[in-house]
């Protein structure tokens, strides 16, 4: 696999594109007003972090238009911040968002969504479109994932793929949008896709390049089941269909919302993390017997290997060649200084046969 090195922080291309990324990367799901959704990083801490990042060659970003609870508030502070470092900052950035999930105006949080307000009918596509530019302050968009597969009661695709993909498709002849990509896919959706973007492009050139499912140590089914309740394949028939068609996974949830940082051992949660003050359905989801148990095993590991267990988590996700980069939220400086170290932690064939007996 090619790689190259910037400024210590090794680099990979997104799929088959000519696109290089971060191995390390940086997840603002979390940021944005704090009155809306538990969020945590807001203009003055996000500016330091997101100058930071570039200082140690973290320059992939992602958001979406409906973070922040469906406001648009985490593209608004990407957006504040490139109006102020100028454009040759917002030119060294891969700048990743997404639409299709609900979003509507600040301070409207309360409002019902019109029909037409979320979903992948080219009027929500290029209208969500629009926002996305005009929050981010910039004039494209690097990779757009549509978030979420549309779909009806019986699994059937809520709008015409030959819809959706020729909406996408004039988005890149429009210079909008850069490159294509999905989220919370599974194969055979990404393989009808893919079929319907061939059958209605511009030209061949126009390819999904990433595909951004649930995957971290933790948590090592969903990302071939995401978007249906059946399960379809398994772990590795999706890492491998994907590396097949040259698309790259970002993966998300990589520290599985901090469970794989080592902040919540057995009987000694973290009160300031994430998972325990958003409470309920998120103790219940991360903080399982199964999961604890995990952690111990992994803070063993980590131990030995003296790295911290975040970097043992983005380091054994990137020893996955389909996986370019590793998307990893923060919400504070340090975070960010321990995640940039993870591709230096190598992992050998023994761990990861120990990681895999542990995990899977
Ligand atoms: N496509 C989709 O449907 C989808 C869904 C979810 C997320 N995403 C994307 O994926 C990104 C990553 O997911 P995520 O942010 O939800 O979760 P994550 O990356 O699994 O976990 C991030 C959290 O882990 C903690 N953390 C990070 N680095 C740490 C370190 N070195 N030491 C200690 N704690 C550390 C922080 O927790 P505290 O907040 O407690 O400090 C941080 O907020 C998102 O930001 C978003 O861009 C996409």
């Amino acid at each position: 696999m090619e790689t190259k090195t910037f400024r210590g922080m090794k680099c990979r291309r997104m799929g088959d594109s000519g696109l290089w990324v971060s191995e390390v990367g940086l997840g603002t799901w979390k940021w944005g007003d704090p009155s809306y959704d538990g969020s945590r990083v807001g203009d003055h801490d996000g500016f330091n972090i997101l100058d930071r990042a570039l200082e140690l060659g973290i320059f992939h970003w992602d958001t979406a238009s409906s973070y922040n609870m469906g406001s648009g508030n985490s593209e608004r502070l990407l957006g504040r911040y490139f109006a102020c470092r100028g454009s040759r900052a917002r030119g060294q950035v891969v700048l990743a968002t997404k639409v299709s999930n609900p979003a509507r105006d600040e301070h409207e949080v309360e409002r019902e969504f019109f029909p037409n307000e979320s979903g992948s009918s080219r009027k929500y596509i290029m209208q969500a479109v629009d926002g996305c530019l005009k929050r981010l302050q910039t004039d494209r968009v690097d990779i757009l994932y549509i978030h979420q597969p549309a779909l009806m009661d019986d699994g059937s695709w809520a709008t015409p793929l030959d819809e959706t993909w020729a909406a996408m498709d004039d988005l890149v002849s429009a210079g909008k949008v850069l490159y294509l990509a999905v989220s919370n896919r599974t194969t055979s959706q990404i393989d009808e896709e893919i079929a319907a973007l061939g059958s209605v492009a511009s030209n061949p050139s126009r390819r999904i390049i990433a595909v951004q499912n649930w995957y971290n140590l933790a948590e090592r089914v969903k990302v071939a089941t995401e978007g249906k309740d059946r399960a379809e394949g398994d772990e590795q028939t999706f890492l491998n269909h994907v590396a097949q068609l040259n698309i790259g996974l970002v993966p998300f949830f990589p520290l599985a919302s901090g469970l794989l940082t080592g902040r919540y051992h057995k009987g000694n949660f973290d009160a300031s993390g994430r998972i325990v003050q958003d409470g309920g359905t998120w103790k219940d989801m991360f903080l399982t017997e199964r999961n604890l148990n995990l952690v111990e095993e992994l803070d063993r590991i980590a131990g030995k290997k003296k790295c911290s267990m975040a970097q043992l988590a983005i380091a054994w996700l990137l020893s996955h060649d389909v996986i370019p980069s590793v998307i990893a939220g923060v919400t504070k400086m340090e975070q960010l200084e321990d995640n940039a170290g993870a591709p230096l932690v190598e992992i050998t064939k023994e761990e990861l046969k120990e990681i895999d007996r542990i995990s899977k």
